[in-house]
């Protein structure tokens, strides 16, 4: 089940996908309100109770030593902070959805301090478990700087990348790159015929991550496996995982 968009025609299509949305999704301030409501309404087919089969596959791809700060972006409420931290790392993370993050520290059992940051507006979520370090920032990712959230040794982007329309994504990918000083990441992805299913999780295939990444990376496909059932119950795709490591 591989259907690929070729080439250029790939972000005409995309582009023509973004105009089909742009009536709940114009915009950061759109942006926000479509996430926050899928939240309210539990409507979080992305969400995996047990964690991504993916990170536990290909993790050891990324060659971290323990103790490594891991930055997970627009992490949900997801269980592979939980796999992350009982395998030694320290996580960074960001959500714009407050009650997934308190449920996230639930589902851990652990109970962080709450900060307000006033400059940049946001909320920090603290945990030291096991002498490891959680910190998640509510509030948009954008906000998030380099002396903020200090040095990252990996970023794991599991829909992440692919829950933003084109034009996020380009100044997304440049925010994780200034972020990190372009550490290495894990970054799982959807390949699928745009045009047949407006996204969000959007296609993201190999040309558009080249694009995006291809100056400052090597870039490794680890894994590429069909969706069953097909996206959404509906569209032939491929998930696929993808190492990115710094150019020397
Ligand atoms: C498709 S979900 C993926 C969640 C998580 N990575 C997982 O694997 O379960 C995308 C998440 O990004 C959050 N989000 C969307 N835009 C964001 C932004 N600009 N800043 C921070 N979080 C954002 C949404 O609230 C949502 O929880």
């Amino acid at each position: 089940m591989r259907r690929r968009n070729k080439g250029k025609g790939q972000n005409k299509n995309l582009l023509s996908a973004y105009g089909v949305m742009t009536s709940i999704y114009d915009g950061v301030d759109m942006q926000a309100s479509y996430w926050h409501e899928k939240w309210k309404q539990g409507d979080i087919a992305f969400h995996q109770f047990k964690g991504s089969p993916l990170l536990k596959a290909h993790f050891s791809a990324l060659q971290l030593p323990v103790q490594s700060r891991v930055l997970v972006p627009l992490c949900g409420k997801t269980r592979d902070i939980a796999w992350l931290v009982a395998n030694g790392h320290h996580v960074v993370a960001a959500e714009l959805h407050e009650a997934a993050v308190v449920q996230l520290f639930a589902d851990m059992e652990i109970e962080p301090k709450v900060m307000h940051l006033v400059e940049p507006d946001l909320i920090h979520y603290q945990a030291n478990p096991n002498g490891l370090r959680i910190d998640i920032y509510v509030g948009d990712i954008f906000r998030l700087t380099e002396t903020l959230i200090g040095k990252i040794d990996a970023v794991y982007d599991r829909a992440a990348l692919v829950a933003l329309p084109l034009m996020m994504r380009e100044k997304y990918t440049g925010h994780i790159r200034n972020l990190t000083d372009n550490a290495p990441q894990l970054l799982i992805s959807f390949d699928y015929q745009q045009d047949l299913l407006p996204g969000p999780p959007y296609c993201v295939n190999r040309d558009e991550i080249v694009q995006h990444y291809g100056d400052n990376y090597r870039i490794s496909l680890l894994a590429s496996e069909d969706v069953k059932g097909g996206l959404k119950g509906k569209i032939a795709a491929n998930e696929e995982v993808w190492l990115l490591q710094k150019n020397t």
